[in-house]
């Protein structure tokens, strides 16, 4: 059983071999902070407490299981919000205790890595690029359960780049998948940066090139200019993508990986799995999984995904286990 409640998601997921899916149960609190603009941590901490146990329940029912049949329970323990971290913990925890189920707590970084095996086995060494919205990273593995940062951003993540300009352009939350759906309307007329940094460096930045689409934005409207929203969608996706992918690659050349995965609710991004798929396709040796849209985004599956390979590592958990919100995936 995977449990994850780190940021907005209530989810719970049956999967059996940590491989195969027999249930996956979301319930998104979108709705909820739509309004305010992004995810508001006191009401995503309220939703989770009352949707926990629904989750679980219609997991169990859907999966056709009862807790006898459980061999492990793994919950996210970090990184994320605390108070929303605390309701699956403690989630967790109660359902290990009262029926005596070995518990796990695992990384869910770690875990949108591992929604990768559940479309196919890994073969290693392998770089994950993981891209979401509080994370953007280059993580290499030599085998199963073992993460090294060798690049991450200094600034923004990729999906909190996404989401700061949808809203200045006026999108709903998430903005992510607005601005993809723009970005194929329109075509990258405007010229926006693009941070390399040091020419040896695999960490990211995105905040100057977010700063450079609002300042666009203000210019255009000083000057009484209209700015096309697709072009300008267009041509930020453009900017992101274009350092990702060139980044990931340069890094899958150096450290020879069998396999690239993608990971992270920005793997849902259309412009971005068709680059990666355009790069890699002729590239020999280098085998590219992207998972599907369902399992880019937070959910349970990914989470009993990374926790039965930490269990079968002999990775166990005391009742003791607490939310971590700074956990660290190299620890
Ligand atoms: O992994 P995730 O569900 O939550 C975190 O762990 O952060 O990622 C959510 C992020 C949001 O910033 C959202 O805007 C972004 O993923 N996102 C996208 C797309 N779908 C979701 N960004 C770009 N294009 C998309 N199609
Ligand atoms: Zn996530």
């Amino acid at each position: 059983m995977g449990i994850e409640t780190s940021c907005d998601e209530t989810a719970v997921a049956i999967v059996r071999n940590g491989r195969e899916i027999l249930s996956n149960v979301v319930a998104s609190q979108i709705e909820s902070h739509k309004r305010f603009g992004g995810v508001v941590p006191e009401i995503a901490s309220r939703h989770h407490v009352e949707e926990i146990t629904i989750v679980l329940e219609e997991a169990m029912k859907q999966a056709n299981v009862t807790f006898e049949d459980i061999d492990a329970i793994a919950v996210t323990e970090g990184p994320g919000l605390v108070g929303a971290l605390l309701i699956g913990v403690n989630a967790a925890k109660a359902v290990a205790f009262a029926h005596n189920i070995p518990l796990v707590g695992v990384h869910h970084i770690a875990g949108h890595i591992y929604a990768n095996r559940l479309i196919e086995e890994l073969e290693f060494p392998l770089l994950s690029l993981v891209v979401s919205g509080g994370h953007t990273e280059l993580v290499y593995m030599e085998e199963h359960g073992t993460f090294q940062v060798i690049g991450e951003t200094r600034d923004d993540a990729a999906g909190e780049a996404y989401d700061k300009v949808a809203r200045t352009l006026n999108l709903p939350y998430p903005g992510g998948p607005h601005i993809d759906r723009l970005a194929h309307e329109g075509e990258p007329t405007i010229s926006l940066p693009r941070a390399w940094l040091e020419e040896d460096s695999y960490d990211f930045s995105f905040s100057g090139l977010k700063s450079a689409v609002i300042n666009t934005l203000h210019n255009a409207e000083q000057r009484g200019e209209i700015i096309e929203p697709e072009n300008l969608a267009a041509s930020f996706q453009a900017s992101v993508i274009d350092v990702l992918v060139t980044k990931t690659v340069k890094a899958a050349k150096e450290y020879k990986v069998k396999e690239v995965l993608l990971a992270g609710g920005v793997a849902a991004n259309k412009g971005l799995r068709y680059a990666l798929e355009n790069r890699f396709s002729d590239m020999e040796g280098v085998k590219l999984i992207i998972p599907p849209l369902s399992l880019c985004t937070d959910n349970a599956a990914m989470i009993a995904a990374i926790g039965s390979i930490m269990y079968e590592k002999g990775k166990r958990s005391t009742l003791a286990l607490n939310a971590n919100p700074g956990l660290d995936i190299e620890k």
